[in-house]
């Protein structure tokens, strides 16, 4: 019986790709790389050094440690700027009434992001006292599609994964929930979140009870 659900935060609850797109471009071309929005598809879901990895292998650039150091730092910089202008209006749509139901029917939730940035962004949005539990990058150390995360944030919730429900909109996500044996809804195309249980282009009009729970 699903008694708890787990939220990705970014690109399920807020759209902030286009924030990390802005400033991963602002960082590839000081190190005179092309960073196409195609390429930042790709960095949904993964963390902030995975992602400077990826942007690395794709510009063919070499890089210090204490250099990519730095430009994770630089570019988490320019990243904020954005993120403090956020407020309740970016909250996806559906996102709210989504987390309104789970809690009208007595469900706990909890956030299961790999940002660093999850609070910061969760107040902005006026949020962050809706969840029962708060896990995040800097929380955990193991990258989606490790469960970590999700595992982390069902024993934050006190109920075995298999009582738990994750909403994701990365494929690595979605594996990650697979992995650690709980029920996921895919959030965006079946074409790239088709190991889910259910697939929905987005949240908006959701009945979490008859179009997800009854039929998952
Ligand atoms: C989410 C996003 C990724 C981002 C990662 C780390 O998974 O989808 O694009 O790289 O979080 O975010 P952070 O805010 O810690 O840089
Ligand atoms: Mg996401």
């Amino acid at each position: 019986m699903i008694r708890g659900i787990i939220f990705d935060l970014d690109g399920v609850i807020v759209d902030t790709a286009k924030y990390h797109f802005l400033a991963w471009r602002r960082m590839a071309k000081e190190l005179g790389v092309n960073f196409t929005e195609e390429e930042n598809e790709q960095l949904k879901g993964v963390s902030r050094r995975g992602s400077i990895e990826k942007i690395m292998r794709w510009g063919n650039i070499q890089l210090s440690e204490a250099e990519i150091e730095r430009w994770m730092a630089i570019k988490n910089e320019w990243y904020l700027e954005h993120i403090a202008t956020m407020d309740e209006g970016e909250i996806l749509p559906g996102a709210s009434d989504i987390i309104r139901q789970a809690k009208d029917a007595g469900l706990s939730i909890s956030l299961g992001s790999a940002s660093k940035n999850s609070r910061v962004i969760l107040e902005r949005v006026k949020l962050i006292d809706e969840f029962d539990a708060i896990v995040d990058g800097t929380v955990v150390s193991a990258s989606k599609p490790d469960p970590e995360v999700f595992l982390t944030g069902a024993a934050q919730l006190g109920l075995p994964p298999e009582d738990c429900l994750v909403f994701e909109d990365a494929q690595a996500g979605v594996e990650a929930a697979i992995n650690g044996h709980m029920k996921v809804v895919g959030v965006g195309s079946p074409d790239i979140l088709g190991k889910a249980h259910i697939v929905i282009p987005n949240l908006e009009g959701i009945r979490l009870q008859e179009d997800i729970i009854n039929k998952i």
